[in-house]
């Protein structure tokens, strides 16, 4: 019984369930000249808008023990110049998915960037980053909201065939609701989590680290709130694919989100640390399963080893 890691999440089979995250992979070109991009599961790209955009003023990066806050305020070179000067490149890729992250500053952006998307080749699914300020509504994020949520979701579904992968913002209080209204209005997958809202701040000179003073924060810091969401969300929708991140840096980081119930992992922040640790999670993880003479990924899935009288309980919360 030889151990194989190709998995399926919703409609889109990956030839290995380990994906690179939005924003820290660039367009893939990149890390191309590192190692071979082709033996991934799946490349989510940068979050692309309708326009091009030169993100937020400096410094918009600052490290955290056991992590990093960002602020690098959406920088992308635009749908266009997207479409035109590096879809080639990920097309050209034969082996992984290809995830195109698309955000907006309202609805509309959303469904015109999904319907421009649709008949350009080579692209697999779409990631909807909700962790971006609503124009409309006072600047609230989308995905903090179950009603835009729900909203974007569904405009965005009746634009395009492609598969809808919804980016859950850890800046809620209940997540399993968020989760619920993104998988009724036709996400297909859900990813989770985006980054934490964080404050880093300077003594020496009273000011904060990061100029537009709060950003995201990142990297193994994040990892147990991340693992947390995974196994509420997976608790409340069984059946729904999930694409767990959040800090992982090794095999033994992927295993942990797939007991907790996740479908795939992406990575993130560890590519700026180790920029090969996709193939070393890809590897350990078809160690770690050969070992145990487990066939595949899916034998893990939510089997997170949970007393039977603990199942149906609120989390607690307390120390
Ligand atoms: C520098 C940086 C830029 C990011 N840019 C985006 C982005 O454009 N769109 C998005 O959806 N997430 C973005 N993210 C969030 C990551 O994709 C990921 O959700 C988050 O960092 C948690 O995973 P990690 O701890 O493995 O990095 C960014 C993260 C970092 C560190």
């Amino acid at each position: 019984m030889a151990t194989q890691l190709k998995v399926q999440l919703g409609p889109l089979k990956l030839q290995n369930p380990v994906l690179v995250a939005s924003g820290t992979f660039g367009y893939g070109e990149e890390y191309n000249r590192l190692y071979d991009v082709s033996r991934l599961g799946g490349i989510v790209t940068k979050s692309i808008s309708l326009k091009p955009r030169s993100g937020n003023p400096v410094p918009r990066i600052y490290e955290t023990p056991s992590g990093m806050i960002n602020a690098i305020g959406l920088q992308n070179v635009g749908l266009e110049a997207f479409i035109q000067k590096k879809m080639p490149f990920l097309r050209s890729l034969k082996g992984p998915r290809i995830i195109v992250n698309i955000v907006g500053d309202r609805i509309s952006e959303y469904v015109e960037l999904a319907a421009r998307l649709e008949d350009v080749k080579g692209i697999d699914g779409l990631e909807l980053n909700l962790s971006c300020p609503n124009c409309e509504r006072g600047g609230i994020e989308f995905g903090v909201n179950p009603k835009l949520t729900a909203e974007v979701i569904r405009k965005v579904r009746r634009r395009t065939r492609r598969a809808i992968i919804a980016k859950l913002s850890p800046n809620v209080t209940d997540v399993t609701l968020i989760a619920r209204a993104a998988a009724e209005a036709g996400a297909d997958a859900l990813s989770l989590i985006n980054t934490l809202l964080a404050l880093a701040v300077d003594a020496s000179t009273w000011r904060p680290r990061i100029a537009t003073v709060t950003g995201g924060l990142s990297g193994p810091a994040v990892k147990p709130v991340a693992l947390r969401m995974v196994w509420q969300v997976r608790r409340a929708l069984p059946k729904t694919p999930i694409i767990g991140l959040g800090g992982i840096m090794t095999a033994r980081d992927a295993v942990e989100f797939l007991l907790c119930g996740a479908n795939a992992v992406q990575l993130g922040t560890v590519n700026y640390v180790n920029p090969k640790a996709p193939l070393e999670v890809i590897a350990g993880l078809k160690s770690y399963l050969a070992e145990r003479k487990l066939k595949s990924p899916s034998a893990l899935v939510g089997k997170l080893q949970v007393p039977e009288r603990l199942r149906g309980l609120p989390q607690v919360v307390t120390g």
